[in-house]
């Protein structure tokens, strides 16, 4: 994975205006308050460097799915006001994303001045990559940066479209994304283990196949573990599973077999009758779940399981909690595995917003070799596949 595109430091950016995509999606509780700042801490190299350099700078982001529609619920103002306490400048947000308050906005700022435009999704066009929509953000500006990994696998306007129109470089984050997680991923130190969580096979089935070509060992826990689990004939009462992709399933562990690859599932569960904070939790056998009852969490002999997997590890690439980790009696397989992580000294790539969660809260950050502010944007590059957000930017060469 060679990274040969151009970057902010390779374009003149002094007194031009500059439309910069930022990923700012992040989780927002009732009061407006950031649950989780990861994503504009990880904007902000490249926001300082376009500030002293002379540039006016315009920002671009989405935030939720608000479907196209205007959605006071979804709107960047928690964002707006948070990015300009961490940057002590003014960041003046826009009513609109491409009507009059933008357009104004965008006519009167100044070099070094910050604007930013409401969510980018309150348009349809946005995520349809609409090229009257993308030619109509392209015009308030001179160049882009795309700097939001987190959305690079979308080919949407903000992300993909807009740079048809206008010298498009990357910033320091997708720099950096790209970089650690390429050279990680190039002659991995081995045993290499990845760790794959989730709700969904259907979301990763593309990397798990791709990671069983890469991978020594390729853990698979979460909700996603109980449709491999029912393939292999197991019962597993009202476990989430994805019936439509049993078969999916069993050729990945076929694969993983002629492969000579280690697939860990899961030995024990705990497991509740209902879907709740509080519900009783039972430790069950994972193919032998009661009737009336669902996993929420790993059991205990699956975690010592996966942990040994992990002791000895060379590389580690981890996305995905391993049970319900917002419910606190429920998040412990996600938080034992990330100290797991932390503690094999393994090179350890971290993706997804629950295990970068995790990590954090044990404090063990300091101790990984990279949380990604991408969770599918990172299983996607990991894939192999061509991120849109990325390959429409100049080459290093151009
Ligand atoms: C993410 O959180 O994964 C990115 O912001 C992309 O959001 P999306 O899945 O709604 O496109």
């Amino acid at each position: 994975m060679n990274f040969n595109k151009k970057t902010v430091r390779d374009i003149d950016v002094r007194g031009k205006k500059v439309l910069i995509r930022c990923d700012f999606n992040t989780p927002i509780d009732e009061n407006g308050h950031l649950t989780d700042e990861r994503r504009i801490q990880g904007a902000l190299p490249t926001l300082r460097y376009l500030i002293t350099s002379g540039a006016a700078v315009i920002v671009v982001s989405h935030l939720g799915r608000p479907k196209g529609q205007v959605n006071p619920k979804y709107t960047l103002a928690p964002v707006a006001k948070r990015l300009a306490e961490l940057l002590k400048l003014p960041v003046s947000l826009a009513q609109d994303v491409i009507g009059p308050d933008a357009d104004r906005l965008c006519a009167e700022i100044q070099p070094g001045q910050i604007v930013m435009l409401e969510n980018v999704r309150f348009h349809k066009e946005e995520e349809k990559n609409d090229p009257v929509f993308s030619q109509k953000l392209a015009s308030y500006a001179d160049v882009y940066v795309n700097d939001a990994f987190g959305t690079s696998h979308r080919a949407h306007s903000s992300t993909a479209g807009v740079a048809a129109y206008l010298p498009a470089v990357c910033g320091f984050l997708i720099e950096k994304e790209i970089s650690v997680i390429g050279k990680a991923l190039t002659n991995p130190a081995r045993p290499f283990v990845a760790i794959t969580g989730g709700a969904k096979v259907s979301d990763k089935i593309g990397v798990v196949n791709a990671l069983i070509d890469q991978c020594d060992t390729v853990i698979i826990g979460g909700a996603m573990s109980y449709t491999f689990l029912r393939a292999l004939s197991g019962r597993l009462g009202t476990s989430p599973c994805e019936l439509d992709k049993l078969d999916l399933a069993s050729d990945i562990l076929v694969r993983a077999m002629e492969e000579n690859v280690r697939l860990a599932l899961p030995e024990d569960l705990v497991a509740t009758e209902t879907f709740a904070a509080d519900a009783q939790p039972h430790i069950v056998p994972s193919r032998q779940v009661p009737d009336n009852m669902g996993g929420m969490d790993m059991g205990p002999k699956t975690i010592e399981k996966f942990k040994k997997y992990l002791k000895d590890a060379g590389t580690v690439v981890w996305n995905g909690p391993l049970g319900v980790f917002e419910f606190e009696q429920f998040a412990t397989s996600t938080r034992e595995i990330a100290r797991a992580v932390a503690e094999s000294g393994a090179v350890s790539i971290i993706g997804g917003g629950d295990s970068a969660a995790a990590i954090e809260q044990l404090g063990f950050s300091d101790r990984v070799t990279h949380i990604s502010t991408g969770g599918g944007a990172s299983l996607e590059l990991i894939e192999g596949k061509e991120l849109p957000g990325i390959a429409c930017l100049m080459d290093s060469d151009e």
